[in-house]
């Protein structure tokens, strides 16, 4: 079987080296694989500290793929050579003022009837755990099963192990699904060459939603969301500035520190309704450095290495889109929004399956994009992807 992969972001290439894995040939078309939204993210494992009212279906993927991480963490790094800097390190989420704990109280209510291990602790307790914190935080829980992976390396060791498989990369755009009798055919390229195939795996992140020549009531409604990020670099020693990701909700919005072994800190993240608009901005660096600075004075100390922003793939439910459309040939692998590099081994895996027997296992069947079938209507309005 060839299978045509449009989009080489981490979610593309790890459902190409699986397939390929599988012993189907595999193409992967994008004019930059290994870029996307990867490329910005901080690389949270954050299942627990990320739960939401409403998204205990989610939360199964989410958990089935965290579950998952520390194998498919070490198997990539064997096949790759490549460190992917998995870190089960924990997180702490901490809460600032009364109005943030009474929101942190509420996520540990709700992680207690879902089932999941979290631990109050008092702000005394916190600032033990992290000398760095604030003398201000008045709680905060502990999660200790909240690990993080570099999504940069992630998507560079996958781009390795594809290449190992065989996948062959195509660094051309996509631009038109090819479509005949009734089923999907191939892709044709921006360069004019056309690709022929079994099944084509739209994986384009924000972009799913734009290539031309899907059929409306298949195409995926997905939308961009804006995060910005930066990247600060934090002093070698033997005290770590940061042992663990810290966490909170300043204001309403959600700031996180995720601290690398190699001395790089993440700091992120903006969540901008702002369509396909990447522009760092002033007033986003502020906004996270200031909240962030309420949560780790120390931090202003630190050289500012990097700002960045990248768009995630949102779909209405905020829960990805995998697996058959009801137009035969074409799959989905998108969606992800939050979670992509969470969403990375179990999208693999699911979709390696689905393009094996046709049928999702059971883990990943309540994602699959029929259930958007009837809101066809409100698919984005298609446009065309720039050539
Ligand atoms: N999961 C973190 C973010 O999307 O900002």
């Amino acid at each position: 079987m060839h299978v045509v992969m449009v989009g080489g972001g981490v979610i593309g290439l790890v459902t190409a080296w699986r397939a390929a894995q599988r012993g189907m040939r595999v193409t992967v078309v994008d004019p930059e694989p290994g870029g996307g939204a990867a490329r910005v993210a901080a690389g949270m494992l954050a299942a627990v500290t990320e739960l939401h009212f409403g998204e205990e279906t989610l939360l199964t993927l989410n958990l089935a793929s965290a579950e998952r991480y520390a194998a498919f963490a070490a198997e990539l790094s064997e096949v790759s050579g490549q460190d992917v800097g998995y870190r089960a390190c924990g997180t702490l989420a901490v809460a600032l003022d009364a109005d943030d704990r009474a929101h942190l109280r509420e996520l540990h209510a709700l992680q207690q009837r879902c089932g999941l291990t979290s631990q109050w602790l008092t702000g005394r307790e916190c600032r033990r755990l992290e000398p760095m914190l604030a003398p201000g935080v008045r709680g905060g829980l502990r999660v200790d099963g909240d690990h993080q992976v570099d999504p940069r390396r992630l998507a560079a060791a996958l781009l390795t192990a594809c290449a190992a498989a065989g996948v062959v990369f195509r660094r051309a755009r996509a631009q038109r699904l090819l479509v005949g009798g009734d089923r999907a055919r191939g892709v044709l390229l921006a360069d004019g060459a056309e690709l022929a195939c079994d099944q084509v795996v739209l994986a384009g992140g924000s972009e799913s939603g734009r290539l031309a020549g899907v059929p409306d009531d298949v195409l995926p409604p997905v939308r961009p969301v804006k995060g910005q990020v930066l990247r600060l670099r934090m002093p070698p020693g033997p005290a770590p500035f940061l042992s663990r990701t810290v966490r909170a909700v300043v204001r309403g919005g959600q700031v996180y520190l995720v601290p690398r072994t190699d001395g790089e800190l993440v700091v992120g993240a903006t969540s901008e309704e702002l369509g396909w608009d990447t522009t760092v901005t002033a007033g986003g660096v502020y906004e996270l450095l200031r909240d962030a600075h309420e949560l780790v004075p120390g931090l202003t100390e630190l050289p500012l290495a990097e700002t960045r922003a990248g768009l995630r793939p949102c779909s209405p439910d905020n829960a990805p889109l995998l697996g058959p459309t009801a137009l035969p040939g074409l799959q989905l692998a998108t969606g992800h929004h939050r979670n992509g590099v969470l969403l990375t081994p179990v999208t693999g895996d699911a979709l390696a399956a689905s393009l094996a027997t046709g049928e999702l296992p059971e883990v990943a069947r309540p994602f699959t994009p029929r259930r958007f079938a009837h809101t066809a209507a409100g698919a984005p309005v298609r446009q065309e992807l720039p050539v």
